[in-house]
């Protein structure tokens, strides 16, 4: 096997851009419940048909889209948040699309715009609910565990962002990333 190729043959493609911000447009909010869907419901079937609540009424929603010669073209990453009581926010439903994961750090990224955005608006604390097996992702992240729970059936750990590590930024802020596969293809 050609060796340049390890890791890269089975990605059909390898998107150049992907860009992480507020979802403002009707189709940005669609495609950000679209991908919450596939994940929560079809994927993960954390849910059955729709994964929607009454927190999506008062949160804000952030999306990432992978990019077609600099334009978005499709919503592959997602994720929400809201405040639960004054100054304390809360971060929910984080999904990133299978084929685009482990590839532009657009989880780890969709989760510095959350908490960032958050802490603009005022938050003195940012927590959330977190699958177990994303635990160590968030850690890495400067998150730290502050108990284990149980949610939807499945084990949990309510975790608290570090807000001296996410620099408050304004509702504005957007993100490019290249991703940076390990071993590239030769043009
Ligand atoms: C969890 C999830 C959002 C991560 O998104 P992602 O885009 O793959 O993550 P990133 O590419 O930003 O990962 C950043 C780093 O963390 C690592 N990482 C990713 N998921 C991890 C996990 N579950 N545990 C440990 N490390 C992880 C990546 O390998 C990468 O490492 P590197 O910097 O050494 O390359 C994604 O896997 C997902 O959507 N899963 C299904 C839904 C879900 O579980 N949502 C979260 C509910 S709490």
């Amino acid at each position: 096997m050609n060796t340049m190729l390890q890791g890269v043959e089975d990605r059909p493609f390898i998107p150049t851009e992907y860009v992480v911000r507020l979802a403002r447009t009707p189709w940005e909010r669609a495609g950000h419940h679209a991908l919450r869907r596939e994940v929560f419901c079809n994927e993960q079937h954390v849910f059955e048909k729709d994964d929607r609540d009454a927190i999506d009424g008062v949160a804000i929603p952030i999306i990432a889209a992978c990019c077609m010669a600099g334009i978005p073209d499709r919503i592959v990453g997602a994720v929400r948040i809201h405040e639960t009581e004054p100054d304390v926010w809360r971060g929910s439903r984080l999904a990133v699309q299978a084929d685009h994961r482990k590839l532009g750090r657009i989880g780890a990224e969709l989760i510095r715009m959350a908490v960032s955005t958050a802490h603009g608006l005022g938050a003195t604390r940012f927590l959330a609910q977190v699958q177990e097996q994303n635990v160590l992702f968030f850690r890495r992240l400067h998150w730290k565990s502050l108990g284990t729970i149980t949610l939807h059936g499945l084990p949990h750990h309510d975790m608290e962002a570090d807000l001296s590590r996410y620099p408050a930024h304004g509702l504005d802020q957007t993100w490019l990333l290249r991703p940076q596969p390990r071993i590239r293809q030769v043009a």
